[in-house]
């Protein structure tokens, strides 16, 4: 499953995320390439902007060549994926947002063969060591002041959760519904948290460094120069 119904506010360019342009192509292309390269996955569902659903399903076609569906996604990302895992009928479903599509195949693929083998796993999901040393702030990222230090947290042990995340498909529903009814479904922003709530185990799978997530026009060009490099790294 692929979310890709967000607006991309952040990124800026009068249009959804999905379709901006990178390297030549809309950003949902270049994950579709590297799901097409998969062993794992024949089939994908795709939470697509409301009014955006008939480009969603010629970019899987014209880029996969896989079969699949696209959803309208809804208020948040939680709800985005709820409503697309409602057209999934397999036993175990990746979950990756559009927005990183430097996604290599090979990481969807160690992530099916993990959840295969290690029978306690209800979900591995893709993540990277954190690298900065990390201070907490006595006010949120939103506001408009930075706030003053609080704390050096040690990060020896942090991660930093990406996606792609997979999942047993019913492990995974029973996660969200429990969240829907506890009303904090929306609050949620990755699957593998629903997961952790209710009291299952997850699993962390080392990701390339070149797995960024694309959020302003920086990163755009981040992306670009990595695909034109000669070698993802
Ligand atoms: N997403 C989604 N449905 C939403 C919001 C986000 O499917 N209602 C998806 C995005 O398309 C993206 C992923 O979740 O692939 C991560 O979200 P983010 O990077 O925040 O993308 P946007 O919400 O589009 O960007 P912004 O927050 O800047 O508007
Ligand atoms: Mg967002």
């Amino acid at each position: 499953m692929i979310a890709a119904a967000g607006s991309g506010e952040r990124l800026g360019v009068g249009g959804p995320k999905a379709f901006a342009t990178l390297a030549g192509r809309p950003l949902l292309d270049h994950s579709l390439l590297a799901v097409a390269a998969c062993e794992a996955i024949d089939r994908v569902v795709i939470a697509a902007p409301a009014g955006h659903l008939d480009t969603a399903l010629q970019r899987l076609a014209e880029a996969s060549g896989l079969e699949g569906e696209a959803v309208a996604g809804g208020e948040t990302r939680a709800d985005s994926v709820r409503a697309a895992l409602a057209l999934v009928e397999t036993e175990l479903v990746l979950i990756h947002d559009a927005a990183r599509p430097l996604v290599e195949p090979g990481l969807f693929d160690a992530i099916v063969a993990r959840l295969c083998a290690e029978a306690e796993a209800d979900a591995v999901i893709a993540a990277a060591p954190i690298v900065d040393t990390v201070k907490r702030s006595s006010r949120p990222h939103q506001g408009a002041e930075a706030g003053l230090v609080e704390a050096t947290i040690p990060r020896e042990d942090l991660w930093a959760a990406q996606t792609p995340q997979g999942f047993r498909t019913e492990r995974l529903r029973e996660a969200q519904a429990r969240a829907e009814s506890a009303g904090s479904l929306a609050e949620a922003t990755d699957e593998a948290s629903l997961i952790e709530s209710a009291g299952g185990t997850v699993l962390l799978e080392r990701s390339p460094t070149s797995n960024i997530k694309i959020t302003g026009p920086a990163d755009v060009r981040l992306a670009a120069a990595l695909l034109a490099g000669p070698r993802r790294v």
